[in-house]
């Protein structure tokens, strides 16, 4: 089968690409901009990450589905000594984060416009320290379930990637989705939840900031979690 059909099948997504059309200016930083901070990918090429930022940085910490890309710009202005990688599929969502960059003059972020998980297939193992997954498509029905961003083979890929003593930080406002991380990440030998008292999951990390999507679901009346596990 030709390299592109089995990454087809290999990598079927089911949520939305393209919105509306992208305002004259965004659309210029889509042109311009992008082109300059995508990771180059090569299927079936390993990938050090590092190697995507000069001078060097610390680590890598990668947001997957950054939405609006606002947590992941705040994080990549707080922390200029870290290397950033994002990953997004929706246009809308990708030029949001690339004003975030423009504005903030952030030299620290690359972008993947595209599924996480082709990605994740080639980052060297031990090359991320820290992984955001904030607020993914919650899949509710039941017969979806296979879709959700948190099931074992993601999960594996995360912590062949991921250095021991880092950290997987996923959020959601979905009690499903807030059962199913529960039932599959701290089972998983890899991971282990480092939460002592409910603050520790009801009260979002004092380091982050507020996505859109948790606003909505704030205002919705949902409760957001946010669970904090550790690669062993
Ligand atoms: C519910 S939204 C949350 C967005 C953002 N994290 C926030 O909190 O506002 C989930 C996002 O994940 C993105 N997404 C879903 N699956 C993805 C994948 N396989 N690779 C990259 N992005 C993905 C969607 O396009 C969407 O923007």
């Amino acid at each position: 089968m030709p390299e592109a059909d089995k990454q087809r099948q290999a990598f079927q997504f089911y949520g939305r690409r393209k919105g509306r059309p992208l305002r004259k200016g965004r659309q210029f930083l889509f042109d311009e901009l992008l082109p300059r901070i995508t990771i180059p990918l090569t299927p079936g090429v390993a990938l050090d990450p590092a190697t995507l930022f000069a001078p060097k940085k610390h680590a890598v910490w990668l947001e997957i589905g950054f939405g609006g890309g606002e947590h992941l710009a705040h994080q990549a202005a707080n922390h200029p000594d870290i290397g950033f990688l994002g990953c997004e599929v929706f246009d809308g969502g990708i030029a949001s984060c690339l004003s975030h960059i423009d504005e903030r003059k952030l030299d620290n972020v690359r972008i993947h416009p595209e599924d996480a998980r082709k990605l994740l297939a080639v980052l060297e193992p031990r090359s991320v320290e820290r992984v955001f997954l904030l607020f993914p498509d919650p899949w509710h029905k039941r017969r979806h379930a296979q879709r959700r961003f948190v099931n074992p083979g993601n999960l594996d890929r995360l912590a062949a990637l991921m250095r021991a003593g880092g950290e997987l930080r996923i959020a959601s406002d979905d009690p499903i989705y807030q059962e199913w991380t529960l039932r599959h990440v701290p089972v998983h030998p890899a991971f282990q939840w480092t939460a002592l008292s409910p603050a520790d999951w009801l009260e979002r990390p004092a380091d982050a900031v507020e996505t859109r999507y948790e606003k909505k679901a704030r205002a919705a009346g949902r409760v957001p979690m946010f669970f904090r596990f550790l690669r062993r």
